[in-house]
C-alpha cells in the first residue's frame, strides 16, 4: 500500500475522537507526546554503543538501582527523562509514576495540571539491551480521581486494571511499533523512520483463542505452585499426553516482545506467583507491566489472569507491587484458571517434577 493512503496515528487518533463530541483533544495530545518519547527511545536504542548507550547507569561512580533493587542501566535511566520531558509540560496530566522512580512524579509547578495519570515501564526487558535484543516501553493511561491542581499522592494510582482509559506499547525490534487500545480493540502502528510517524499497519489485532506454544521461565519451575507444574507438565507430555498435542516454547525475557508475539500469532504467557522468594508475590509489577499488558490482550480478545483471579479485578496496595502473570489466547488461560480452581490439581504429581524427573521437586 502506498505510505499516503496509510492513516497516521494522529488521524487515526482524530477519527477516534469524532466518536466523542464532548472530546476536548487533551486525551489526543497526551498519546502523541507518549508516542514522541517512544520515538526518541526507539532513536537511542537504535544508537546503542554508537552513542555510548550501553550498559549500566553510573552517577558519582557508583552503579545506580532503582526501587526494586535491579541495576539501572544507561538507557532505562534516559527513557525514563524522555517519558518525563516530553509529558510534563503539555498540562494534561496530574501526575505520572514510573518503575524506575520511587515516588509519583510531581508536574512542575510552571506547568498547569491535567486531568489523567500516566504510569510508565520506560524499558522493559532491559536485561536485553546490551545483547541487542528487542526492549520496548509500556504504558497506562488513568483518570486521575483526586483533586485536581493539588500534588497527587500513590492511592490516586492504585485504580483497578479495568478503569484504564487507554493503554500501549512501544516495541524496538527490527521494527518500531506502537500497539494501543483506546478501549475499542487494538491497533499497531509501525514508526516510518523517513517520515517519523507511526503509520497504522495493523488493524484491530486479534488473538487466536488456541494455542500450541507457551512461554515460562522454566529455571523456576521448583517454586512453581502445582497449577502451573500440572499445565506445564501436560504441554511437555505433548502428542502422546492429556493435550495430545506438541507444544513449543519460547522465552525472550522481554516481557512486551513476548506480549507482542501472542498479539502476532497467539500463545500463552506465565510469570506465576510462585514460592522463589516470599517477598516478591510474582516478578512483574502490576501497575505498569501487567495491568496495560493485560488490558491490551483482553481487548484483542485474549484472557490474562492471576491464576487465581482476573487480573484486571486486582486492587492495587502499592505503586511498585509485584502480582503473578497469565496472559495469551483465551482457551489456555481458562485451562490454567481451571487448574487453579481443582482441587486435585493440589495433589498433583507428574513423573516430570518427581524425585528423578526433569524438574525435580
Ligand atoms: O521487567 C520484568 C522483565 O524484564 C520482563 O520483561 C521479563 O519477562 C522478565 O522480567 C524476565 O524475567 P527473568 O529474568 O526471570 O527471565
Ligand atoms: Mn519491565
Amino acid at each position: 500500500m502506498p505510505i499516503t493512503k496509510r492513516s497516521t496515528l494522529t488521524q487515526y487518533l482524530i477519527e477516534e475522537r469524532r466518536r466523542y463530541p464532548g472530546a476536548d483533544g487533551e486525551f489526543n495530545s497526551l498519546v502523541l507526546d507518549v508516542a514522541l518519547a517512544c520515538k526518541a527511545i526507539s532513536n537511542a536504542v537504535a544508537q546503542g554503543e554508537l552513542a555510548g548507550l550501553h550498559g549500566d547507569h553510573v552517577e558519582a561512580d557508583m552503579h545506580t538501582t532503582n526501587i526494586q533493587g535491579e541495576t539501572q542501566k544507561k538507557l532505562d535511566v534516559l527513557s525514563n527523562n524522555y517519558f518525563i520531558h516530553t509529558n510534563e509540560w503539555s498540562g494534561t496530566l496530574a501526575g505520572m509514576a514510573s518503575e524506575e522512580m520511587e515516588h509519583p512524579y510531581q508536574i512542575p509547578s510552571q506547568y498547569p495540571r491535567g486531568k489523567y495519570l500516566l504510569v510508565f515501564d520506560p524499558l522493559d526487558g532491559s536485561s536485553n539491551i546490551d545483547v541487542n535484543v528487542s526492549v520496548g516501553s509500556i504504558f497506562s493511561i488513568l483518570r486521575c480521581a483526586g483533586k485536581q491542581n493539588t500534588d497527587v499522592k500513590e492511592a490516586d494510582f492504585l485504580q483497578k486494571g479495568s478503569k484504564q482509559v487507554a493503554a500501549g506499547y512501544a516495541l524496538y525490534g527490527p521494527t518500531t511499533m506502537l500497539i494501543l487500545t483506546v478501549g475499542r480493540g487494538v491497533v499497531g502502528f509501525t514508526l516510518d523512520p523517513v517520515l517519523g510517524e507511526f503509520m497504522l499497519t495493523h488493524e484491530n489485532i486479534q488473538i487466536p483463542a488456541d494455542t500450541q506454544e507457551f512461554a515460562i521461565n522454566a529455571s523456576n519451575s521448583r517454586f512453581w505452585e502445582a497449577p502451573i507444574k500440572r499445565y506445564i507438565a501436560e504441554c511437555l507430555e505433548g502428542k502422546t499426553g492429556p493435550r495430545e498435542k506438541e507444544f513449543n516454547m519460547r522465552w525472550i525475557a522481554s516481557m512486551v516482545a513476548e506480549a507482542h508475539r501472542i498479539l502476532m500469532r497467539g500463545g500463552v504467557f506465565m510469570y506465576p506467583r510462585d514460592s522463589k522468594d516470599p517477598s516478591k508475590p510474582g516478578r512483574l509489577r502490576l501497575l505498569y507491566e501487567a495491568n496495560p499488558i493485560g488490558f491490551i490482550i483482553e481487548q484483542a480478545g485474549g484472557r490474562v489472569s492471576t491464576g487465581h483471579e482476573a487480573l484486571l479485578d486486582v486492587t492495587p496496595t502499592s505503586l511498585h507491587q509485584r502480582i503473578g502473570v497469565v496472559f495469551g489466547s483465551a482457551n489456555e488461560v481458562e485451562r490454567i484458571e481451571s487448574y487453579h480452581k481443582m482441587p486435585r490439581t493440589e495433589a498433583f504429581h507428574s513423573p516430570l517434577f518427581g524425585e528423578r524427573g526433569l524438574f525435580r521437586e
